[in-house]
């Protein structure tokens, strides 16, 4: 089968379309024809290992010393389900299935295994029908990430939530699910994604490049860091303050994204009612993984960036 490969950390280019045996289901497994995947920033994470000292240790010994141990990377997909282990019950052939691959990475290629139940190594579940396999690559990994982050809020009718990157994959989906659980919602971004996230139905949106301090006298419930403590601003350190007496304050970086059938089941109810769109900027073919990264590695995608996986 085509897959892209990844021997070693460094620069977009060490990504190398490759021919590979097609994997076999084991009887706990099911094999996935994968027809899209995303780059995401893990994935950039992953092939880069551009990472901060002290967290760099930990990831090297668990993705890999010197590159990553599993030679194909990729960590989202969407996809059918081609042939079943004896043991699988939930799925059969041709089920349209989306999800994380978590530790086993794999997604960049025509086909990939995966257990049936959630663990380290990935989590599946029923695609939303009204999506195509792009746009659940997107709600998989944002709405993963949204909805296990936002959970933490306990988000009330009417509270106070600030989402910091409400322009990302995970912010736009961040921004939609917070409004959806009744929340008043200030998204913060830079000039250009402004009004996007006002369509995605911020009620006040705060420009990070204009403004460096909250409005005095704004206290936020919540307040969701969805890009992560890599990218900050003078406006990030006074949303710290800027909480009411009970309020908190989470990042999308403290601890691991959990591996979760039921949430996607949860992200395909909100789909298929219309209560979330993602948010695709761009789409490129696996042939242009590299182009694809380069791109991502900027820093300013507008929601997410999938792939397209065509089968011979
Ligand atoms: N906990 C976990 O296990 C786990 C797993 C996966 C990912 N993550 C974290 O999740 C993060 C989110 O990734 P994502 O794909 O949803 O979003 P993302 O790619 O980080 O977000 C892209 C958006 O960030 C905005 N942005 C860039 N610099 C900014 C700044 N200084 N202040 C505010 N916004 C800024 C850009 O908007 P503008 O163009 O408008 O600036 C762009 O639209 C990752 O970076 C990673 O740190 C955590």
């Amino acid at each position: 089968m085509k897959a892209v490969i990844c021997k070693k950390y460094g620069e977009p280019e060490v990504l190398k379309l490759a021919e590979v045996p097609k994997p076999i289901p084991k009887d706990n497994e099911v094999c996935v024809k994968i027809h899209a995947t995303a780059v995401t920033n893990s994935d950039i994470f992953i092939r880069s290992s551009k990472l901060p000292f002290p967290i760099i240790i930990p990831f090297r010994l668990m993705i890999g010393i010197t590159g990553p141990r599993k030679l194909i990377i990729g960590l989202v997909y969407s996809g059918e389900i081609e042939t079943v282990g004896k043991n699988i019950k939930r799925f059969k052939p041709g089920d349209l299935v989306y999800g994380i691959t978590g530790f086993t990475l794999g997604a960049y290629a025509e086909y990939v295994c995966l257990k049936e139940k959630d663990s380290k190594v990935g989590c599946i579940s029923f695609k939303p029908y009204n999506l195509s396999h792009e746009e659940a690559t997107m709600v998989a990994y944002g709405g993963l990430l949204a909805f296990q982050y936002l959970e933490q809020g306990n988000i009330q009718q009417e509270q106070k939530v600030l989402i910091y990157g409400a322009s990302g994959t995970s912010g736009t989906l961040a921004v939609q699910i917070a409004k959806k659980l009744g929340a008043e919602v200030t998204g913060v971004c830079s000039t250009a994604n402004l009004e996007m996230v006002k369509s995605l139905g911020a009620d006040y949106v705060i420009d990070y490049t204009k403004q460096d301090s909250v409005p005095q006298g704004l206290y936020f419930d919540f307040i969701l860091d969805s890009v992560g403590k890599a990218k900050t601003s003078k406006l990030k350190d006074s949303c710290k303050k800027a909480l009411s007496a009970n309020g908190k304050y989470t990042s999308i970086d403290n601890g691991a994204l959990i591996n979760s059938s039921q949430r996607l089941n949860k992200i395909k109810d909100y789909a298929e009612f219309g209560y979330i769109k993602p948010v695709l900027d761009k789409i490129y073919p696996l042939e242009e993984i590299v182009e694809a990264h380069r791109y991502v590695e900027k820093g300013h995608k507008k929601g997410g960036v999938a792939i397209t996986v065509k089968q011979k």
